[in-house]
């Protein structure tokens, strides 16, 4: 049993009565093979995480070798994304936009159901530099993100509020598609997302547990989430602002994230917690053509892929 879930009101205020959700089956949806309680999280199989991750790797190599902005690797990254969701029923939009005079798009999946007013958002930036195929960065959030959502469509999980998952476009020329987003959906549309939760960068090979230091509840559920597996976290401090949950943020909407590190080097103290090698980058590959389907660390990659499917039902429930 949970309490009320009091986290942000919104300007919409009275959701009547807590409606029971009927955990009726749901067509087409199997049943889980190994009982679980009605709105516990799945674990996320990080094989078809993997799985993605292989089809980005490629799709870069089949295009230059990247998935950049304006190039034809990232609109293929989108199609490749979006036929999954659509597949899995979802409600797909492609949004348009320009940047650096080459059209950029972002793609938001939402799952029908769920309390309009009060909208739980996951996302990834799923551009890759130019200089190389972007697995980790941001492959990995990417993959995640999308398994949690199909995770969703297996489960035939109707939460109280709203699941919207977002795959944006052009993160590394400055936040473009997000900020892009943000501006598109109006102060009304804002008010209703009740948090928006960004994943860049979550399977570096030589891993950190980095929770970003925003919305108290946000942040909370991750570190509840890591406690569980006794595994300890720190603040992320590689730069605030430095992703796809800055426009939300500035916009005055919860956020919160993930992040396994990038260029900043593993101290010893954090190799003592965490295993891996200290004085090393947690990405040496980071922004290079070396951040390939090689650059990942899989336990990492599976945890915080699981992370992300325990925060999404925890909080839209
Ligand atoms: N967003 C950066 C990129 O894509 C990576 C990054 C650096 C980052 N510091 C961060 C991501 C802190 C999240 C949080 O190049
Ligand atoms: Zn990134």
């Amino acid at each position: 049993m949970k309490l009320p879930f009091s986290w942000r009101a919104t300007a919409a205020g009275a959701v009547a009565v807590a409606t029971l959700v009927a955990g009726g089956s749901v067509a087409g949806a199997a049943p889980a093979a190994e009982p679980t309680a009605a709105a516990a999280a799945p674990d996320i199989p990080i094989a078809n995480v993997k799985a993605h991750l292989t089809q980005l790797q490629s799709i870069a190599t089949a295009n230059g070798g990247n998935r950049a902005h304006g190039r034809a690797g990232y609109l293929a990254s989108l199609n490749y994304v979006k036929a999954k969701l659509d597949a899995a029923g979802f409600t797909t939009t492609v949004q348009r936009f320009t940047a650096s005079g080459r059209t950029g798009y972002n793609l938001i999946a939402d799952w029908p159901g769920g309390d309009p007013n009060q909208v739980v958002m996951a996302g990834s930036h799923l551009d890759s530099v130019s200089s190389g195929p972007g697995i980790n960065d941001n492959g990995s959030g990417s993959a995640a993100v999308l398994e949690t959502a199909l995770a969703v469509a297996r489960s035939g999980h109707q939460p109280a509020k709203h699941l919207r998952f977002a795959w944006w476009g052009a993160e590394e020329l400055g936040l473009v598609g997000s900020r892009y987003y943000v501006s598109s959906l109006g102060s009304a549309n804002l008010a209703k997302i009740s948090g928006y939760l960004n994943f860049d960068m979550i399977g570096s090979p030589n891993p950190g547990y980095f929770v970003y230091d925003d919305d108290p509840v946000i942040e909370q559920t991750f570190k509840d989430y890591y406690a569980g597996l006794g595994i300890p976290t720190e603040i992320e401090t590689e730069g605030d602002g430095r992703s796809d949950h800055a426009p939300f943020k500035n916009a005055g909407v919860p956020v919160g994230g993930l992040f396994s590190g990038a260029d900043y080097r593993k101290t010893s103290t954090q190799a003592a917690k965490w295993g891996g090698t200290a004085g090393q980058p947690f990405d040496r590959c980071y922004h290079s053509s070396c951040d390939t389907t090689a650059n990942i660390n899989d336990t990492a990659l599976n945890r915080n892929s699981d992370a992300i499917a325990y925060a999404m039902w925890e909080l839209s429930q």
